[in-house]
C-alpha cells in the first residue's frame, strides 16, 4: 500500500490518518467523519511551503501553505505539459492499465505499490456527447452530457470499484463487501470476479432494479436481499465490518472517490483543458459530487487548468434529505423516509452529506429536487437523443431545467449533466413509461401533454404488410 505517497485526513476534525490506521468502516476514531485521500507533497491542505510545490503554466504556485506531515520526501510529479502528454500517449498503449481511463491518469492517484497489478476492465474513457434537443428543452443554447454509463458494468461506479478492490486486493483482504441499490454492487461484484475475490451484496428486498440484480448474480456475489431499504442495509453491513475481516467498499471507503475524481479530469481532457462553468450530478449516497469536486481542485492546483466549475446536485423530491437541509438552513441533516422510482438515489440518509454540502459551498453550486414526472419526461428527452440512461441519471436534465427557468444558470453557459447509469439497467421503468402505466394520475397531473409527446407506441398488429403500412401512414400524417 503506497502509505509514504498518501494519507488518510478527516473531512471533519483535519485529524490525519496513514491508511493502515483507518477503522473497518473508515470513520475518524475521533469525529466520526469521512476520510479523504490526500497526497501531502501536492493535494491537500497540508502541502508543505517548504517542498517546492507544482509551479502551473501561468505562473502560479499550486500548493496551499500548511504543516509538513510525509513521512519521506515528495514523489517526483511532472509539470501539467507533461502530464497531458504523456495522459493522452497512453490511450495508444497496450498495457491494460494505460488503456484504464482511471489508471491512465495514475500520476493523480497513487494509492497502489503496483499499479500494473490493478483490477481494471477498462473502465472510464467515456464520451462526452452533444445534446442539442435536450438543450432546447431546458432552454440552454448548448448542452453536454457525460455518459458515465458507457463504463463495463454500465455505470459511474466502476471508475471507484477499480481504485478501492485493487487497495483491498494489495492489502489481502479475501472478501469485500456493499450496501448497495444495484449499481455499487454490481461493479463491485464484476470487479471482485476478475480479482478473484469473494463479495458480500446487501441489497433492500424488491427495491432494485432487475437488471443490477442480474449483474451481481451473474458475476457471483453472495446477493443477499434483506427487508428493509437501502439505509436499513447500511446499518447491517456496519456490523458486519466490525465482526469479521471484510472490506468495505461503499463509497465511506475514500478510495472509491479517487477513481470517481477521473471523469473530471476527462471533461477537462476533452475541451482541451478547459472546464464547464457548470456540472450538475444526482444526489443519493452524496459522494459522487465530492469526488468530481476533488478532481477539479487537484487539477486547478496542479496547473493543468485554470477554473473550478460549479458542482450542484439534484434529489428526486421523494428522497431529498440535503435539499431539505439547505432549503431550511440547517446545518445538520435530518434522515428522511425515501421513496422515489429512480431507485439508485432512493436513499434517506445519505452517508456523504457533510462532504456534498462542502464543495457545494466551495464550488457555488446548488442543490435542486425534481418530481416523478420531471424526471420521467427528462429521461424520455435523453433517449430521444439516442443516448438513453438510467432514471437515477435524468434528475440532472430535470434538475437543469429548473436552474435556467430561475435565472441561476444563463442559457449561454457551458453545463456538463453527468449521466450516471446505462439505459438498460432499468428498461421495466422505460417500458412502463411508454405503456402510461409507470406514474398515478396525481403524478402526472399537468404533464399530460409533455408526456404523450414522449411516449412510443408499440401497437400490435397482424402479421400483415396492410396492417404495418397502416401504422406507418398514420405516423407519417403525424
Ligand atoms: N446515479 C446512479 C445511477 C447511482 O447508482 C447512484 C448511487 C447515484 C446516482 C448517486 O451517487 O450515491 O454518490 O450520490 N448508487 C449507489 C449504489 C448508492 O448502491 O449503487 P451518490
Amino acid at each position: 500500500m503506497n502509505d509514504t505517497v498518501h494519507q488518510l485526513r478527516c473531512t471533519g476534525c483535519a485529524r490525519v490518518v496513514a491508511q493502515r490506521d483507518a477503522r473497518s468502516n473508515f470513520r475518524c476514531a475521533e469525529c466520526g467523519d469521512l476520510f479523504e485521500v490526500e497526497y501531502p507533497t501536492w493535494s491537500g491542505t497540508s502541502a508543505s511551503p517548504s517542498v517546492p510545490a507544482q509551479v502551473s503554466e501561468n505562473g502560479q504556485n499550486g500548493a496551499a501553505a500548511g504543516v509538513i506531515t510525509l513521512a519521506r520526501p515528495r514523489a517526483w510529479m511532472p509539470n501539467a505539459s507533461a502530464l497531458r502528454w504523456l495522459w493522452k500517449e497512453r490511450r495508444h498503449s497496450a498495457l491494460p492499465i494505460d488503456q484504464s481511463g482511471v489508471w491512465r491518469f495514475r500520476e493523480l492517484l497513487p494509492i497502489l505499490d503496483f499499479p500494473n497489478d490493478a483490477v481494471t476492465l477498462r473502465e472510464g474513457n467515456t464520451p462526452l456527447y452533444g445534446m442539442p434537443r435536450c438543450a432546447r428543452a431546458s432552454g440552454m443554447e448548448r448542452l453536454l452530457v457525460k455518459h458515465q454509463g458507457m463504463n463495463p458494468t454500465g455505470s459511474f461506479k466502476d471508475t471507484g470499484m477499480t481504485a478501492a478492490l485493487s487497495v483491498a486486493r494489495e492489502r489481502g483482504f479475501e472478501w469485500v463487501a456493499c450496501a448497495s441499490t444495484g449499481n455499487t454492487s454490481a461493479a463491485m461484484a464484476a470487479y471482485a470476479a476478475r480479482a478473484g475475490m469473494r463479495c458480500l451484496v446487501l441489497i433492500p428486498e424488491g427495491k432494485i432494479a432487475w437488471g443490477k440484480l442480474s449483474q451481481a448474480m451473474d458475476y457471483g456475489a453472495l446477493t443477499c436481499q434483506l427487508r428493509t431499504d437501502f439505509d436499513g442495509c447500511v446499518k447491517v453491513l456496519a456490523e458486519i465490518v466490525e465482526r469479521y475481516p471484510i472490506y468495505l467498499l461503499n463509497s465511506v471507503n475514500p478510495y472509491r472517490l479517487e477513481g470517481q475524481k477521473t471523469p473530471a479530469l476527462e471533461i477537462a481532457e476533452e475541451l482541451e483543458w478547459n472546464v464547464p462553468d457548470h456540472v450538475i450530478v444526482p444526489g443519493g449516497n452524496l459522494a459522487n459530487c465530492s469526488a468530481l469536486g476533488k478532481g477539479f481542485q487537484e487539477m486547478k492546483r496542479l496547473g493543468l487548468t485554470t477554473a473550478i466549475p460549479r458542482i450542484s446536485v439534484i434529489q428526486a423530491q421523494g428522497a431529498n434529505p440535503l435539499y431539505t437541509m439547505l432549503a431550511q438552513g440547517e446545518e445538520t441533516l435530518k434522515p428522511v423516509h425515501a421513496d422515489t422510482r429512480a431507485t439508485a438515489i432512493r436513499i434517506g440518509n445519505p452517508a456523504s452529506w457533510r462532504k456534498a454540502a462542502r464543495i457545494l459551498r466551495q464550488t457555488g453550486g446548488y442543490c435542486e429536487q425534481v418530481s416523478e414526472a420531471e424526471i420521467a419526461i427528462s429521461k424520455a428527452e435523453i433517449g430521444r437523443e439516442g443516448i438513453g440512461c438510467e432514471p437515477a441519471s435524468a434528475v440532472t436534465l430535470a434538475g437543469l431545467k429548473k436552474l435556467v427557468a430561475d435565472g441561476r444558470v444563463r442559457p449561454t453557459e457551458n453545463v456538463v449533466l453527468l449521466l450516471t447509469g446505462h439505459a438498460l439497467k432499468d428498461s421495466e421503468y422505460t417500458i412502463d413509461f411508454h405503456r402510461g402505466t409507470l406514474l398515478t394520475e396525481a403524478e402526472s397531473r399537468g404533464y399530460e401533454a409533455a408526456m404523450a409527446s414522449l411516449c412510443s407506441k408499440m401497437p400490435v398488429l397482424d402479421a400483415s404488410a396492410d396492417a404495418v403500412l397502416r401504422e406507418l401512414e398514420a405516423g407519417v400524417r403525424g
